[in-house]
């Protein structure tokens, strides 16, 4: 038998015999989750095999790579379901009998304090005698009860267990319009997660948890390719097939979208971080540690740091990828470093750290970790950030400067500074940019790398507050009729035409280009209750719940001012009712963000200050050199 580090090991090293070791889940004996190997949860009728020929190729061959030893054990860890359709409905019920009444108690809790606050000591609602029918009358009445009801009949199940919520339950929508909406999307259940974590509602987290970790990649395959291991699934989707060799019985499977059937085939960078960053959240809340310790989670964070702590061409510590790798999930000109991709990096290494045990094994790991974590937030916090004087220092700019001490490291050209931006840059306040490259400083405003650069701690508490400053003071752009625009401004004419190319969904504010996002609230709210600022979110949920309900959930708003629904927004989008759920919850229990945030590290406020002191001049290069060991 192998050690867990063993174990591990062999894992990171790329051997097989850590997903099929039978002992993985010794130590978890109440789990009831079957060990699989990764990977779709059960393979579809295809040919066996190992090697792949050029005409095997065409054929589309490779979904089945390296699947040549794991077929018997395949076959033994599937999900029978006699009937996928009688057992996942009664399991349903099992399901929803409990849990639901113990967070609907919860919800009446929270209806009752309300109840009390509004009336003003007035709690007609709570005791006259008819409690039920009171907190009936008050839940149908209220748009977080319809939220969490909504929320409810978005879960899907695989074989009777709850394990995600469905991007998007429109009855409006049918037939090819859904696309891949009826997935469920890793990243969009975030939302989802918290929400239910918040309602005391841990079983489908930790359902999520372990069964995308099964997902988790090792074969995952495009024409013949099979990048590095340790992604996750963008989304995964169960599906019921007939049982192989028996036409009177169904199964099902978990079906994982690695970026391969995705629109643009863009690899989901994002949702490995966001499933450490859940992970993390599941123990805070729950209590329950023995997920994060188990050893084939271990495994599975180790892989996901492996494949983004490997290293590349690239100089600089952000994370290298391509456009649309994240929320963003089209071509919106963000490939290189962008910023969203780097807080949830961030959050992930902070995360990740403080859930990794500690074992022989793992030392260099922990050790590229922790420099990863200091080089990267120094190279945020100091490169990414504009405020005016910031901003009038690059206006002044010299360039090609060759040398190690060049101010203008990255040889920005002052010209490059967009108009708008020299109007839009308030007095107070500053934020981190969109992207760094060579020549190249994207100065969008993005909304998700700046809300979770504070709820990681990436960026310094000054920072962080200056981040809320400027979003009191720009709130026309940036909240107006419907939180929160996604990036500010829109990209137009000619500049939408080459960035995009000139791609219809994303017109100037619409959808990603300038479009309004109500899942985002819950990222504002953890911001704004960390900086003890709730009284900003509270003022954008408020602007949220006058129409979102009435307008049935949609997924993204158009128009400067978020005015109109989008034009090809999807209606009762999940993670537009979790987020707005998850807001209302932590305004109501602010205490609770705390399992969400991650608070500024000592050690890396130690080693910047080393940074700063050292040499002002020469900083980052003398120290970085010393620290950075990979
Ligand atoms: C869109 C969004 C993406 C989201 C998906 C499912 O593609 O851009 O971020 O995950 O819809 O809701």
């Amino acid at each position: 038998m192998m050690g867990s580090s063993e174990v591990a090991m062999h894992a990171l090293s790329g051997a097989v015999p850590a997903r099929f070791s039978p002992n993985l889940f010794a130590n978890a004996p109440h789990v009831a989750i079957p060990y699989k190997a990764r990977g779709k949860y059960r393979r579809k009728s295809h040919a066996l095999s190992a090697s792949c020929s050029t005409s095997r190729m065409r054929n589309g061959c490779l979904r089945d790579y390296g699947f040549r030893n794991m077929n018997n054990r395949l076959l033994s860890l599937k999900c029978k379901c006699q009937r996928a359709e009688s057992t996942s409905g009664d399991a349903s019920k099992t399901w929803f009998t409990e849990p639901v009444s113990k967070a609907d108690q919860i919800l009446g809790e929270l209806n009752g304090q309300k109840v009390v606050d509004f009336e003003n000591g007035s709690v007609i609602m709570l005791n006259d005698g008819s409690v039920n029918q009171s907190s009936e009358k008050t839940r149908g009445n209220s748009v977080e009860d319809e939220a969490w009801r909504l929320l409810q009949e978005s879960v899907v199940y695989y074989c009777g267990t709850p394990v995600g919520t469905i991007a998007a339950k429109d009855p409006s929508d049918s037939g090819s319009s859904v696309l891949n909406y009826d997935q469920v999307f890793i990243r969009d259940f975030i939302p989802s997660g918290m929400a239910f974590l918040l309602m005391g509602e841990y079983e489908i987290v930790r359902n999520f948890i372990l069964h995308t970790l099964q997902l988790q990649s090792w074969e995952k395959t495009m024409d013949c390719h099979s990048p590095g291991q340790g992604l996750m699934p963008a989304s995964f989707k169960v599906r019921t097939v007939p049982l192989d060799g028996d036409d009177s019985a169904t199964e099902e499977v978990l079906d994982p979208d690695f970026g391969e059937a995705a629109i643009g085939r863009v690899a989901p960078v994002d949702s490995g971080l966001w499933w450490i960053i859940l992970l993390r959240a599941y123990g805070k809340c729950s209590g329950d540690l023995s997920v994060q310790e188990r050893i084939d989670v271990q495994t599975g964070i180790k892989m996901i740091l492996k494949l983004c702590l490997a290293d590349g061409f690239d100089m600089f510590p952000t994370l290298l990828v391509t456009d649309g790798s994240c929320m963003i999930d089209r071509r919106m000109g963000i490939h290189g470093h962008p910023l969203e991709i780097q807080a949830l990096f961030y959050s992930a290494l902070v995360c990740a750290r403080e859930m990794l045990a500690p074992e022989d094994g793992s030392a260099d790991l922990i050790r590229a970790l922790n420099n990863r974590l200091i080089a990267l937030s120094f190279h945020i916090r100091e490169y990414y950030w504009v405020d005016k004087r910031k901003l009038n220092e690059i206006y002044r700019y010299k360039t090609e400067e060759y040398s190690y001490d060049a101010v203008n490291k990255f040889n920005i050209y002052p010209d490059q500074i967009s108009p708008w931006l020299v109007e839009w840059m308030p007095e107070k306040g500053g934020y981190f940019i969109g992207n760094l490259q060579p020549a190249h400083m994207d100065f969008r405003f993005f909304s998700l790398g700046n809300l979770w650069s504070i709820v990681s701690s990436l960026a310094t508490t000054h920072q962080s507050l200056a981040i809320l400053d400027l979003i009191e003071a720009k709130w026309s752009d940036l909240v107006a009729d419907m939180p929160f625009k996604i990036c500010y401004p829109a990209l137009e004419g000619q500049e939408w035409q080459i960035i995009t190319g000139s791609d219809p969904k994303n017109t100037p504010w619409s959808y990603h280009n300038g479009g309004s996002w109500p899942t985002l609230l819950w990222q504002l709210t953890v911001a704004c209750i960390k900086m003890n600022r709730p009284e900003i979110a509270a003022r954008a949920i408020e602007a949220a719940e006058k129409r979102i309900a009435a307008d049935r959930w949609p997924e993204y708003y158009d128009t400067k001012r978020a005015r109109f629904i989008g034009k090809q927004a999807r209606l009762y989008q999940t993670w537009s009712i979790a987020g707005f759920l998850v807001a209302k919850l932590l305004l109501k229990n602010p205490d609770a963000a705390r399992n969400i945030w991650n608070d500024e590290d000592a050690d890396i406020v130690n080693a910047l200050n080393i940074i700063v002191d050292s040499n002002p001049r020469k900083r980052g290069r003398k120290v970085l050199k010393k620290t950075y060991i990979i």
